[in-house]
């Protein structure tokens, strides 16, 4: 049961809120209060989230559009901003992944994961800066495990989440002193859509995995969610910078 109401009068803007991990934080900072803005290619996704929404007796606005896009990224901060007259929380959390020996990643494949994982990311910090300086708001960036240790089969998706990691290290320093946090949550294995799909190539060496396998059962989505209710809320006030491993220890080895 949740209790609390950390978001009362706050608005959070949540990119790939139609499913996984940002409809769990969408529903609950919804729980807590907030008005939450949601983004995502996948409309349909997205309407059913602001279902559940409104079914908690919540209020959720949506749009959809591919956040790889730095216009879409502006245009979906500039459509929050207008619905709801104000910007308290960014999660940037759209994402995608996929495994593959190096030597088979197309230029395709490659540039798209750049341009969802770290394009849509920066722009939409970008386009919600100014707003979040307003109001003493704050970032959280949903990162990745994948950011803070070398995988084999994944070195696309690692090198676009060691790239959220340090945008959240850098814009924490350039914003220092001011009142605006930024900070990441890293997850490992979180049964979602995304890790349904997570196709492993058959002939990879599976002892190279081992080491970012974990030894206990994958988490779920509102175990994030938890997490990003905590840091973007007053109460994570002296959280900034950070990078929170909610991973169940794969790190910790
Ligand atoms: P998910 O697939 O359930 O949700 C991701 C959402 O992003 C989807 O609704 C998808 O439509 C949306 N999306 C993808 N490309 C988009 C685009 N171009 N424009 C707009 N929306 C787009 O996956 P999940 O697991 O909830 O992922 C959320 C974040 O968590 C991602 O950044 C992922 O890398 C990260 N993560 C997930 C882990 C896991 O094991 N599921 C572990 C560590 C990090």
């Amino acid at each position: 049961m949740i209790a609390s109401r950390r978001f009362e009068e706050k608005v959070a803007l949540i990119t790939g809120a139609a499913s996984g991990i940002g409809r769990a934080a969408a529903l609950r900072l919804a729980a807590e209060g907030a008005r939450v803005f949601g983004h995502d290619l996948n409309a349909e996704g997205l309407a059913e989230t602001a279902e559940l929404v409104a079914g908690a007796g919540a209020t959720m606005a949506t749009r959809s559009g591919d956040i790889s896009q730095a216009a879409e990224c502006r245009a979906a901060v500039a459509a929050c901003v207008d619905t709801f007259g104000r910007l308290d929380v960014l999660g940037n959390n759209a994402g995608i992944a996929r495994a593959d020996h190096v030597l088979d990643v197309t230029e395709e494949q490659y540039r798209r994961m750049m341009g969802v994982n770290i394009d849509g990311y920066f722009f939409t910090a970008q386009a919600a800066i100014p707003h979040l300086l307003e109001t003493d708001g704050n970032i959280v960036n949903v990162a990745s495990n994948a950011g803070l240790m070398g995988q084999a089969y994944t070195v696309v998706y690692c090198m676009t989440k060691g790239a959220v990691v340090q945008l959240t290290r850098a814009l924490a320093m350039e914003f220092v002193k001011t009142k605006l946090r930024v900070n990441a949550i890293a997850p490992s294995g979180i049964q979602t859509t995304l890790s349904d799909n997570f196709h492993i190539p058959a002939d990879v060496d599976g002892s190279l995995m081992r080491p970012y396998m974990g030894f206990r059962p994958m988490g779920s989505p509102e175990d994030i969610a938890a997490m990003f209710a905590f840091v973007a809320s007053d109460e994570a006030r002296s959280v900034h910078g950070a990078i929170l491993a909610v991973d169940r220890g794969v790190t910790a080895g």
